[in-house]
C-alpha cells in the first residue's frame, strides 16, 4: 500500500521543544537528557505521522516517550502534532534507530520499545535494511529494563514470522505474547496511522509483545 503525501506543517508552530536531530548529540548523551524529571522512558522506532506518540503520551502523563524517525519531513510532522497537543512528555528525534540504540541508550533502562509497521523492504536484495535485524535486536535486549517490553506489529506476515525467529535467535526475551485487536472508539483510535489504514481496508495485522525477564 503506497504512501499519501504529507500535509504541510504550519510554520507558526514552534518545534524547538519537540524536534531534535541525532547528529546534534555527542557523547555522553542519552534521550533521558531531553526531559527534566526522572521517569520511565519508552521509545518508538519509525514514528511516521506520530499518532502513537501523541495519543499514548497524552494517555500516560507519568511516562516519557521518544520517537526516532529517519525521514525528516515525518519527524517534523510528528513534532508539530506533539506541539499542537502541548505535550511535555514526548519528543521526536530525526535519525537512524540503529544508531540511537547502539550508541545512545543505556543498559537496562528503557521501559518499552515500540516497533509498528516497520518498512518491509520487499525486494530480496533490500531485506538487509529491515530494522528487525540481529544488531538492532541485540541492542533491544540490552537496553530494556527488567520486565521491559518489545512491541512489534506488522501487516506483512512473512516479515512477522522472520522477525519472530530473529528475536528468538538474537535475544532472550520472553514471548511472543498474543495481543488482541482493540475495538476503535473513534476515527483516530488506532495504535498508529498504518494500523488505521490496514483495519479500514480490512487487511490483517500481526501483533506481538515480548518481555525481558532479568538484568542484562
Ligand atoms: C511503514 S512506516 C510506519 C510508520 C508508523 N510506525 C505507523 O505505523 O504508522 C515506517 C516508518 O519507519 C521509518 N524508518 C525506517 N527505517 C528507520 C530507521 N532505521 N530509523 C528510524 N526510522 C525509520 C520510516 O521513515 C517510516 O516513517
Amino acid at each position: 500500500m503506497g504512501r499519501r503525501s504529507l500535509p504541510r506543517v504550519d510554520k507558526n508552530i514552534e518545534l524547538g521543544e519537540y524536534l531534535f536531530s541525532l547528529s546534534d548529540f555527542t557523547d555522553p548523551w542519552t534521550p533521558f537528557d531531553l526531559f527534566d524529571r526522572p521517569a520511565e522512558l519508552e521509545i518508538e522506532v519509525g514514528s511516521g505521522k506520530g499518532l502513537f506518540l501523541a495519543s499514548t503520551a497524552s494517555r500516560l502523563p507519568d511516562a516519557d516517550f521518544v520517537g526516532i524517525e529517519i525521514v525528516h519531513k515525518y519527524a517534523r510532522f510528528s513534532a508539530a502534532r506533539l506541539a499542537r497537543c502541548g505535550l511535555t512528555n514526548a519528543k521526536i528525534i530525526h535519525g537512524d534507530a540503529l544508531a540511537l540504540f547502539t550508541q545512545h541508550l543505556p543498559t537496562d533502562r528503557i521501559a518499552a520499545v515500540h516497533v509498528y509497521f516497520p518498512d518491509p523492504w520487499w525486494k530480496l536484495r533490500h531485506r538487509k535494511r529491515r530494522i528487525m535485524n540481529d544488531a538492532f535486536l541485540r541492542a533491544v535486549q540490552r537496553v530494556l529494563q527488567p520486565h521491559g517490553e518489545l512491541h512489534f506489529w506488522t501487516d506483512v506476515e512473512e516479515y512477522f514470522q522472520r522477525a519472530l525467529e530473529q528475536i528468538r535467535v538474537s535475544t532472550q526475551l520472553d514471548g511472543p505474547r498474543h495481543v488482541e485487536e482493540a475495538p476503535a472508539a473513534h476515527d483516530l483510535d488506532y495504535q498508529t496511522h498504518f494500523e488505521r489504514r490496514m483495519r479500514l481496508h480490512e487487511r490483517p495485522v500481526y501483533r506481538s509483545c515480548f518481555r525481558k525477564l532479568g538484568f542484562s
